[in-house]
């Protein structure tokens, strides 16, 4: 597709720029199946299908405690060891991923990115789906001496070839080869990067690519990023931060439109072209520009405080937790939360059952609402959706409710994940019980999905266990 070839162009032409730290390595981004649908009429059926699989996704993981530290791990599966099946879905309809360049001669894999686990690790199955890493046909790979811990899983080595930076380097990962008799033989081919910071979550026990690329002087800052260009492209960068300011670079597209008339590059692609230069240049991470959050709450996913909800102005609920994750694409909240949310939208009400986590509101009107962090309120969900797409209500609206309806579906949906699970018995002993009992600790959780990711460009700090936001 051309929009992929001019974004890597693009990218190459860049890399030299950076004065005080090394370089980052920039990836261009897709969704896989592109944009979530945005029809003119909400298609409740799989709206609630979407809804129940993100709920899934977070329910695969349980608290427990290593020492005296609440841990996210990954849930014991009925009649398994939690260990032997790796959390995440290689090839998923709806991931985000990048082109991972691998081997000699070089081999291109799809790979996933998952903000909800921790390892890095090439599948490998004998069917016909997704993408494949094909090991013999590659000059540089060098077997593993010994198997891991997780079945079917060794940890050789390979050349993997950088992006942007123009370099490459020999790589560690897990290669996970499920036996033919396996289900999970039937499995899509590819690669999967797991973003979360805790370690607690990693079942290979592997080094991340991430951290190899530090401890091999590649890069030298333990930030990764992102920043969303429109529903279906992006950019992922490891060792710095994407893009000062895209609302800058919208102004100064008209040259370069010009320039690449030949060509019918969408204004987009330029906009991602300039922001990701701005970024190397302004060297990024100055405080003045980026506000942090530190992580808290059980140790695994990138959990922070949001101090604020503002609905049209006023404050409607304050010092929420949110889970930050690209691969949702609605923004969940406990019922609580979102009923008193929408008790602020005047001609709001709930769908009736089954799409009782689903809220309504008059198309014409959609609310004003901010997001307020430590220093900074942001407006979210505001405008438009993206060129060649129509849903009326703008970017808050999932569709109308129904054909000729003036009521739009809300982008924020209750959440049913507040369920009862058992921490084990050292809770008990340490006298948690009672804070601990009651659930898998998402019951009040905000889960803050892609939607505000086109409104903010978010880092990542895995050293230091923070977030950094700033405006698009
Ligand atoms: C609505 O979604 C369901 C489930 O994904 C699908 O089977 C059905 O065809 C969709 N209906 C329309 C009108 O698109
Ligand atoms: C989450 O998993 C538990 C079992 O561990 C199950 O009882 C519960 O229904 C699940 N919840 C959702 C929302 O899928």
């Amino acid at each position: 597709m051309y929009l992929m070839r001019y974004l890597s162009f693009a990218l190459l032409t860049i890399g030299s720029l950076a004065s005080e730290h090394l370089a980052s390595i920039h990836y261009t981004i897709s969704r896989r199946g592109g944009s979530f649908p945005a029809p003119d009429i909400a298609n409740l059926t799989y709206l609630l299908e979407q809804l129940k699989e993100v709920e899934l996704r977070f329910n695969a993981t349980t608290r427990d405690f290593v020492g005296n530290k609440v841990v996210r791990k990954p849930k014991r599966q009925h009649g398994t060891q939690s260990s032997s099946i790796l959390l995440g879905e290689v090839g998923r309809e709806g991931n985000w991923f990048a082109n991972l360049h691998i081997g000699d001669p070089m081999q291109e894999v799809d790979m996933d990115l998952d903000m909800l686990t921790a390892d890095w690790w090439i599948l490998s199955t004998s069917s016909e789906k997704g993408s494949f890493y094909l090991d013999f046909n590659s000059k540089t790979y060098v077997e593993a001496e010994s198997p891991l811990t997780v079945p079917t899983c060794r940890e050789p080595t390979d050349v993997i070839h950088l992006p942007t930076i123009k370099q490459s380097i020999s790589a560690s990962f897990a290669l996970c080869r499920p036996a033919k008799q396996w289900i999970r033989s039937l499995l899509p081919s590819g690669a999967y990067l797991g973003l979360a910071p805790s370690a607690a979550l990693s079942q290979t026990k592997t080094t991340s690519i991430m951290q190899q690329l530090i401890e091999k002087s590649i890069i030298d800052t333990p930030v990764w990023s992102l920043v969303l260009i429109n529903g279906k492209d992006g950019i992922y960068t490891i060792g710095g931060t994407s893009a000062s300011s895209l609302r800058q670079a919208e102004v100064e597209t008209n040259d370069e439109l010009a320039r690449y008339a030949n060509y019918e590059v969408k204004r987009d692609v330029l906009v991602a072209s300039r922001s990701t230069a701005d970024i190397e240049m302004a060297t990024a991470l100055s405080s003045e520009e980026w506000k942090w959050s530190q992580v808290q709450g059980a140790e695994g996913w990138w959990q922070i405080l949001m101090r604020g909800v503002w609905v049209d102005g006023i404050k409607e609920l304050e010092n929420q937790l949110i889970v930050l994750d690209i691969n949702t694409p609605f923004i969940l909240a406990s019922p609580v939360a979102a009923r008193a949310f929408y008790s602020s939208i005047s001609g709001s009400r709930k769908l009736p059952h089954p799409h009782e986590q689903f809220h309504a509101y008059p198309c014409f009107n959609p609310p004003k609402i901010h997001f307020e962090f430590v220093g900074w309120n942001v407006e979210v969900f505001k405008g438009n959706r993206d060129k060649g797409t129509f849903s009326p209500g703008g970017r808050f609206s999932l569709g109308r409710m129904a054909p000729g309806s003036g009521y739009c579906i809300g982008i924020v949906v209750e959440s049913r994940m507040g369920h009862k699970t058992s921490i084990g018995s050292d809770a008990a002993k340490m006298g948690f019980e009672r804070n601990m009992e009651g659930g898998n600790g998402l019951e009040d959780v905000w889960i803050v999905g892609e939607p505000f990711f086109r409104d903010v460009q978010v880092a990542f700090n895995w050293k230091e266990k923070k977030v950094g936001m700033q405006r698009v």
